[in-house]
């Protein structure tokens, strides 16, 4: 039987601990939580691993970007995770937190019993600590031609749609690309490569129901693949996954129903 060993490189150790100052710990009136982070660098030779912070939550916000943010200010300045809005609008602070995949701005840190345990997204290459490279999740989203492609001459002022139309594409324009979903999906995992993944697939159905697009032909055809599409197999780990409440299993049923709809 073939034998899967871990490259030691890829082995993540036990990191720092960073302690509260003697005392902290029993003036604190809202508790003290460790936080558990992956720290990994390309910039020297060691193994990934997890440094522990003590964590006064007197000094922090509720959110465990609160207490990210509390930690590289006031604690460990080398700590690297990205974020921006901090309402859960720009998708940038998606991480795995509780071995779940979400929005750190929007993850109550009363929500995690015992330590938060703190990693990037998973099946993503790191590019340091908790950032992961979307550079593929990127090109794959300009593969699907993510704008609105017409060949009708344009009309004086806007492209009009009706109300009921409109609605059709409020659910997949909500999505924020964060990308829990793509990396909650096992089939993205294994295929990542071919595979065009549920974050990807949301945003093709966002153009293919979009009732004043003129490329619904050319857009299945791209996607009528055994690979870009069909990988999916309805596991429905996305949907279970995104923190804005948005249904990628569903759009991608959808998908799936319009390329046999267009054959009869
Ligand atoms: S439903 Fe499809 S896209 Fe969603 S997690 Fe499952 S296989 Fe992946
Ligand atoms: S569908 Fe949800 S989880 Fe997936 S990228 Fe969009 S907002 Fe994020
Ligand atoms: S910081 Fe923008 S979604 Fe969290």
């Amino acid at each position: 039987m073939a034998e899967l060993v871990l490259d030691r490189k890829s082995q993540v150790k036990q990191g720092k601990l960073h302690v509260l100052p003697d005392g902290a710990r029993a003036a604190s009136k809202k508790g003290v939580k460790n936080f558990q982070v992956y720290r990994w660098s390309p910039d020297d030779d060691q193994n990934p691993h997890l440094d522990t912070y003590e964590i006064n939550l007197d000094d922090c916000g509720p959110m465990v970007l609160d207490a990210l943010i509390h930690i590289k200010n006031d604690k460990d300045q080398t700590l690297t995770f990205r974020r921006s809005c901090r309402e859960g609008i720009c998708g940038s602070c998606a991480m795995n937190i509780d071995g779940v995949n979400t929005l750190a701005c929007i993850k109550a840190i009363d929500d995690v019993h015992g330590d938060v345990k703190i990693y990037p997204l998973p099946h993503m290459p790191v590019v340091k600590d908790l950032v992961p490279d979307l550079k593929m999740a990127y090109a794959q989203l300009e593969s699907i031609e993510p704008w609105l492609k017409t060949d009708s001459a344009a009309p004086t002022r806007e492209r009009l749609q009706s109300h009921e139309d409109q609605q059709k594409i409020d659910m997949p324009s909500a999505c924020i690309l964060c990308f829990c979903c793509q990396t909650s999906c096992p089939s993205y995992w294994w295929n990542s490569e071919k595979y065009l993944g549920p974050a990807i697939l949301l945003q093709a159905y966002r153009w293919l129901a979009d009732s004043r697009d003129e490329a619904t032909g050319e857009r299945l055809d791209y996607l009528e693949d055994p690979f870009k599409l069909y990988r999916c197999h309805t596991i429905m780990n996305c949907t279970k996954t995104c923190p804005k409440n948005l249904n990628p299993a569903w759009a991608i049923g959808e998908i799936k129903k319009m390329i046999v709809a267009r054959k009869h």
